[in-house]
């Protein structure tokens, strides 16, 4: 009934496509709750673009756009990225380097990412704190959760550097840890596909897409959403783990809107 809709949101996307959304009362208390505070969950190899390596600075503009339109959605925004398009600290470590160290490497060049992402951001007008698992003062703040938590609330988009701080973690694991401390509502996890499929769909065609899967199902079919510690870390704090394609434009806006395409992992 027309005479009862009270509320109309134009949304635009960057494709030329506009959603309008109408809601009522009783539309608004069907709707799913929109999402307060996110955990953007990214691999460092999304900001290399078509590179072998490194960073490519219109991928990293164009991430921070992404980011940027969440921000401007009111959803508070925090960002664990990893840093495969610097260094991987388990090749180093089947090269014959030691683990730890080739960890610790790994967690450097999460820096680098994340001071690369901060700029990026703060060329937007986009405020931003960078926190480190392992205290480097005069680059960045060091990480405390009050004032992560405070940073947020005042808008700005906080980004966690160096992991966990400890070697023999992923940073899967590092965005499920702060995404607990922080009370996020979601994991958004960044990927080059749009969700799990059965198999790889760039390898297997009749791979089927999950809309939703549990998070035990993750972990008994192996599907490689995040590793095992990350995937139970979520599990025993009940935070969704949203899969989706962060190399179409505007598509972390669209999806942290519950629109699109992505797979959603939860206790059911
Ligand atoms: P409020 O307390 O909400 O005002 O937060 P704030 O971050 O604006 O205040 P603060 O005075 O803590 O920080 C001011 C600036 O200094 C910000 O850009 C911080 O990121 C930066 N900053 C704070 N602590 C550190 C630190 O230990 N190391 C580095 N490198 N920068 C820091």
């Amino acid at each position: 009934m027309l005479e009862n809709i009270y509320n109309i949101q134009l949304t635009p996307y960057k494709d030329g496509t506009i959603v309008m959304t109408a809601t009522n009362n009783e539309a608004e208390n069907l709707a799913s709750k929109p999402y307060k505070r996110v955990m953007l969950k990214m691999s460092g190899e999304v900001l290399m673009g078509n590179k072998d390596f490194g960073l490519d600075s219109d991928t990293v503009k164009r991430v921070a756009s992404d980011i940027k339109e969440v921000v401007d959605l009111g959803i508070e925004v925090c960002v664990v990225v990893g840093a495969g398009n610097i260094f991987r600290g388990v090749s180093g470590a089947a090269d014959g380097m030691d683990r730890t160290t080739a960890d610790y490497m790994g967690m450097l060049g999460i820096v680098i990412n994340a001071l690369a992402l901060q700029n990026a951001l703060e060329n937007m007008a986009i405020k931003t704190r960078v926190q480190s698992a392992i205290r480097m003062d005069s680059i960045c703040e060091p990480y405390i959760r009050r004032k992560a938590i405070r940073h947020m609330a005042k808008g700005r988009v906080v980004i966690f550097a160096a992991g966990t701080g400890n070697p023999y973690f992923t940073t899967d694991t590092a965005a499920a840890l702060r995404a607990s401390e922080m009370n996020c509502d979601v994991i958004m996890k960044g990927t080059k596909v749009d969700g799990v499929y059965t198999a790889d769909p760039k390898k297997d065609p009749t791979a089927q897409h999950y809309d939703r899967i549990s998070y035990i199902d993750v972990l008994t079919k192996d599907l490689k959403v995040m590793d095992a510690t990350a995937i139970s870390l979520a599990r025993e704090n009940n935070i969704p783990i949203v899969v989706f394609s962060v190399l179409e434009n505007g598509n972390f806006a669209k999806v942290a809107q519950s629109k699109g395409k992505y797979t959603v992992v939860t206790n059911t």
